[in-house]
């Protein structure tokens, strides 16, 4: 770190329109006559468009604004047709990529509650007077959770997860909203699964599992869950126009979207034909070590260092046994980087050989696996007129800036460059095309970019997405699921096999973060009770649950 500290070109490319009121040194002047460019153009601007969120912008509060109304969403379908899967998809959807509180109030677990475990088949046919008059009661209590919810200041959306099986319920759960003159918007999310396929492995991975067939066989459970099916089959009333507007969905692959108007609404409906509740897998990488990382620079476009390359080659043929086989058997599978050069050259070991594949819209027909796709919106954070400069020289050329990163990571933007806000707008789409996509995708990304989405899927907050440990060398495998999301880290080239020629990569100016907490819907209705319904913000609980040594956020490199 001898070589004198580079300044900025007045001139930088600006990837982000507008001005930066929050700049400091390195920032154009707003608002004067005197500001010039490298070529002596002055800039006579007297009445400069200031964007209004103040210092380090954040675009999602403009998002924010737009939706203005409140949603509840009622869910319906017999049990096992993926309600409870997509009621979290939608929330973390909201929650995460557009900061939308959203609670979910799943009648199960009042059932569960009120009613206890282990309940019977027989307990929900509705000629069990006694059976029904308890489920009755659960759904009258998460209702009026519900209610109580959907009338706080700031909260935006709620999910009765049930089944909502018969026109008269769903027609009194929406009475007693309306009683309560709340303002807000209802519609339907029925799910159908007749693919008896997708229906079994629904059972088997996720209803088996609940509490209510804890510690029984298998075979016994899967005949009793069946028959709870089929009582609740005999009074079943299937979504029609008489409900209200809905959609239907039907086997995650036909869709009926009737009478939606709204932006939030419409947000959802959009969000849900992207969706699917099948098992997949997402591989992430970071692309092997660059000669930026070799000198500590952040950013930049360089190519891989030897250490880089032998990860490229290992990463090739760890693609070819592990990502494009599954149960011994080949199978479709895609590949995104960035549009930098780095993503790229780890990507060239890769093999793309043509294999006839079949897809589940009845097509068949050549594949061509592991064709890169290179996508622009997956390129690193840019660090705009940091660019190429290491930690050190920031801190030192421009050490305002620096303490501003420190002190609100998720929210600061680099002048003329971009904030890890910038970062999940941009990620938004990617999103969509993730949860639609069934195919294994690798993604081979930057840091920051793979913080962002491992933190969506992962389930944490996105004030922590930032510090989450992405080492290099190491490829993540995630799984989702209806209740979370499974995570494997692979190391593919350890420490000691590195050539030592640098450093291994820029030392992060903040690499580590404790006293955070994984987002915890459940106890979000508290938190928001707590802060007298004020809306959005705080830190929820006291109790730490990221330490120095958390393998999530501070993994250690091998
Ligand atoms: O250091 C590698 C890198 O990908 C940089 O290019 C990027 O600016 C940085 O990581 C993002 O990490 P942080 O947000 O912690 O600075």
């Amino acid at each position: 770190m001898s070589s004198p500290p580079p300044t900025p070109p007045p001139t930088s490319p600006t990837r982000i329109g507008g001005h930066y009121p929050g700049a400091s040194s390195p920032s154009p002047k707003v608002g004067g006559t005197e500001g010039g460019n490298a070529s002596g153009f002055k800039v006579d601007n007297p009445m400069p468009h200031i964007l209004c969120e103040g210092n380090n912008a954040q675009p999602l509060d403009i998002i924010g604004a737009t939706a203005t109304d409140k949603l509840v969403l009622i869910m319906v379908g017999l049990p096992a047709t993926g309600k409870t899967h997509t009621s979290k998809r939608i929330q973390r959807f909201l929650e995460f990529f557009h900061d939308i509180p959203c609670q979910i109030f799943n009648v199960g677990e009042y059932r569960r509650k009120i009613c206890g475990i282990n309940m019977p088949a027989s307990f929900y046919d509705n000629d069990n007077k006694e059976g029904k008059r308890q489920r009755a009661e659960a759904c009258d209590v998460a209702l009026a959770d519900l209610v109580n919810y959907m009338g706080l200041a700031g909260v935006r959306v709620g999910i009765l997860d049930a089944t909502n099986s018969t026109r008269e319920r769903r027609e009194y759960v929406k009475k007693v909203i309306r009683e309560k003159k709340l303002g807000v918007k209802v519609m339907c999310i029925e799910s159908i699964c007749n693919d008896e396929e997708l229906l079994a492995e629904n059972i088997r991975t996720v209803k088996l599992n609940t509490p209510d067939y804890k510690d029984q066989p298998p075979e016994l459970a899967m005949l009793d869950f069946l028959q709870r099916r089929e009582n609740y089959k005999k009074h079943y009333e299937s979504v029609t126009d008489l409900d209200g507007p809905h959609v239907i969905i039907h086997d995650c692959k036909k869709f009926i979207i009737n009478r939606i108007r709204g932006y939030l609404p419409l947000k959802v409906v959009h969000f849900v034909m992207n969706l699917h509740t099948l098992p997949r897998t997402f591989f992430f990488t970071r692309h092997g070590q660059s000669e930026y990382n070799t000198r500590g620079k952040i950013g930049g476009d360089s190519g891989l260092s030897p250490n880089g390359m032998e990860y490229a080659r290992r990463l090739g043929k760890w693609a070819k046994e592990r990502v494009c086989v599954v149960d011994g058997k080949e199978v479709p599978a895609r590949l995104w980087t960035s549009t930098l050069r780095r993503t790229k050259e780890t990507a060239q070991f890769i093999d793309h050989p043509t294999i006839e594949a079949k897809f589940d819209d009845g097509f068949q027909h050549d594949w061509i696996q592991m064709r890169p796709m290179a996508r622009r919106n997956l390129d690193e954070l840019y660090a705009g007129s940091c660019d190429g400069m290491t930690y050190k020289e920031i801190e030192d050329v421009f050490p305002e800036e620096f303490k501003a990163r420190q002190s609100d990571k998720l929210a600061y933007r680099y002048p003329r460059g971009e904030s890890y806000m910038d970062v999940i707008l941009r990620l938004e789409p990617l999103a969509h095309e993730m949860e639609r996509t069934r195919e294994p995708i690798m993604i081979i990304g930057h840091q920051g970019i793979l913080r962002i989405l491992y933190a969506y899927f992962m389930g944490l907050k996105r004030e922590d997405a930032p510090y989450v440990s992405i080492p290099l060398n190491h490829v993540l495998k995630l799984n989702p699921h209806a209740y979370g999301c499974k995570e494997e880290r692979t190391c593919l080239l350890s420490k000691m096999e590195m050539v030592a020629d640098g450093q291994d990569e820029p030392i992060t100016s903040m690499p580590v973060k404790a006293n955070m907490k994984r987002v915890g819907s459940k106890n979000r209705i508290e938190e928001l009770l707590r802060e007298g319904g004020k809306g959005q913000g705080g830190e929820i609980g006291a109790s730490p649950s990221w330490g120095p040594d958390d393998p999530v956020m501070n993994a250690p490199s091998c």
